[in-house]
């Protein structure tokens, strides 16, 4: 063990981050299982040599249950062997031109990469990530292609598209938790090879397996803003705007998102550890779109119960708020309101209407700690605000011992315990002294 190493183990700081980075990853480990995801490999990053190291995470993902199909491109592999062949290259509106000559390099640089891969996930040396993994990685003739034809004058010869995914014999292996390699090439049933652009089979298959997510694993594949930073989350729409077509084909990814998969992934593959940080961690390091908004605000179901709870609690302990067992709310849940970010709750608020005196209590307003200070407080009380409205209450009143300024400032006026409603269940403690704030609607 070197002095680094044990530095870190003897520090209670760094086992209280491995416990807690643990526990944050454990929902989603129990959420991932029999789901599947496509994974897509873009042939510069395998031609840096990431795939031994890629092979450990995508092992562990398999180990969680995860159905996984592994979709490679081979570009720049291809551009070299056509080179060594003295082949020329030959593009057209981005896509390469495959004549009958070029089928022989093209299917010596796929097959390696291919053999290169099965090499890397048959690892399980003892001592090593992959001790004990067993992973069987299958590839066969799941993708059916048709030329791409002549397009604007343009023939492209032996590249071609996708007629159609063969899902019922890529998910019989899935059910045996293989792992399915497909490469961007599709057979014709006239027994014939097409080069077919990885984004494309990656994009079909995911359709056609119902598959949850697609993660491309690239060089630097993130969207960025007009000032060059990297954006973390978007809906598709705002994505479509974001992508430049002429330089990636991106566009082919978004069309799964249309089509029913709920999420594209893009990451950084050279950066260590990349595909356990995004799908393990709330926040993730790539640029995630969604089909559907990334945060939104909703009622809470008996679901959200445990996260509630871990959001209230701590500031039970300090007397932020007032104590409750865990039995009354979850017998109130109706009345709670949660907003999740990334299907976790991250913040909450119980709006308990008393029609007879035409208000509502607002109660247990929290944000987790760390994402407070960006307006998320200020959307849940206007969502209580409409609420209220629409169930035709006329004010909204609000106790509370150390808030009364984010209240005042938000409309919110001082007022007693006498406007409190009869029908109120628990009754105004005196010894606990809180404010109550009342606002109009
Ligand atoms: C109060 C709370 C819900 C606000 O959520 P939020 O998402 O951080 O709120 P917003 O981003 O809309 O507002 C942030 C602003 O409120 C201010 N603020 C936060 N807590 C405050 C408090 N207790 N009193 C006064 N101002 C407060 C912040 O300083 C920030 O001000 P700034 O914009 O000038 O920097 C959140 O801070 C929280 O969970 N606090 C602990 C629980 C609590 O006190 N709940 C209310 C009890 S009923």
């Amino acid at each position: 063990m070197s002095e680094k190493e044990r530095e870190l183990r003897s520090s209670g700081d760094h086992e209280g981050g491995y416990v807690e980075w643990f526990r944050e990853a454990s929902p989603y480990i129990h959420r991932f299982r029999g789901e599947t995801f496509i994974l897509v490999l873009e042939g510069a990053l395998l031609q840096e040599g990431r795939m031994p190291a890629l092979a450990h995470d995508i092992a562990l993902l398999s180990s969680f249950g995860i159905r996984l199909v592994l979709v490679f491109g081979a570009s720049p592999q291809i551009d070299a062997t056509f080179l060594t062949h003295a082949l020329p290259t030959t593009r057209s509106g981005g896509r390469r031109i495959t004549p009958p000559e070029a089928l022989g390099p093209l299917m010596e640089s796929v097959g390696r990469i291919r053999f290169e891969i099965e090499a890397a996930l048959s690892q399980g040396t003892d001592g090593t990530p992959m001790a004990g993994a067993r992973l069987r990685a299958v590839s066969g003739n799941f993708v059916i292609g048709r030329p791409l034809g002549v397009i604007d004058g343009v023939d492209y010869l032996y590249t071609g598209t996708v007629r159609r995914i063969e899902s019922e014999g890529i998910r019989h292996h899935l059910d045996q938790g293989d792992v399915v390699l497909l490469p961007p090439m599709g057979f014709s049933p006239t027994g014939e090879i097409f080069n077919i652009l990885s984004f494309e089979v990656a994009s079909r298959a995911a359709v056609a397996l119902g598959a949850s997510k697609i993660l491309l694993l690239g060089k630097s594949p993130e969207l960025r803003n007009e000032r060059g930073e990297a954006l973390r989350q978007m809906v598709l729409s705002e994505a479509k705007l974001r992508d430049q077509p002429a330089s990636r084909p991106l566009a082919v990814l978004f069309e799964a998102l249309e089509q029913g998969v709920p999420r594209l992934h893009l990451l950084d593959g050279s950066q260590d550890g990349a595909i356990l940080l995004e799908l393990f961690t709330r926040d993730g390091i790539g640029t995630l779109i969604s089909r559907d908004p990334f945060e939104h605000i909703r009622k809470a179901t008996l679901d959200d119960l445990v996260d509630i709870l871990a959001i209230i609690r701590p500031l039970e302990a300090k007397g932020v708020l007032v104590r409750r067992p865990r039995e009354r709310i979850e017998m109130e849940l109706e009345h709670f309101i949660v907003t999740c970010r990334d299907r976790t709750v991250i913040g909450c608020v119980e709006l308990i209407p008393s029609p007879e005196s035409s208000m509502a209590e607002m109660a247990c307003l929290a944000i987790l700690p760390e994402y407070q200070g960006e307006g998320r407080g200020e959307q849940l009380l206007a969502f209580c605000r409409s609420e209220a409205k629409r169930r035709g209450l006329s004010r909204i009143f609000v106790l509370t011992t150390q808030s009364s300024r984010w209240f005042m400032e938000r409309g919110f006026v001082k007022t007693g315990p006498e406007i409190l409603p009869k029908e109120r269940r628990t009754p105004y403690d005196p010894d606990r002294k809180s404010q109550v704030l009342l606002t109009e609607i």
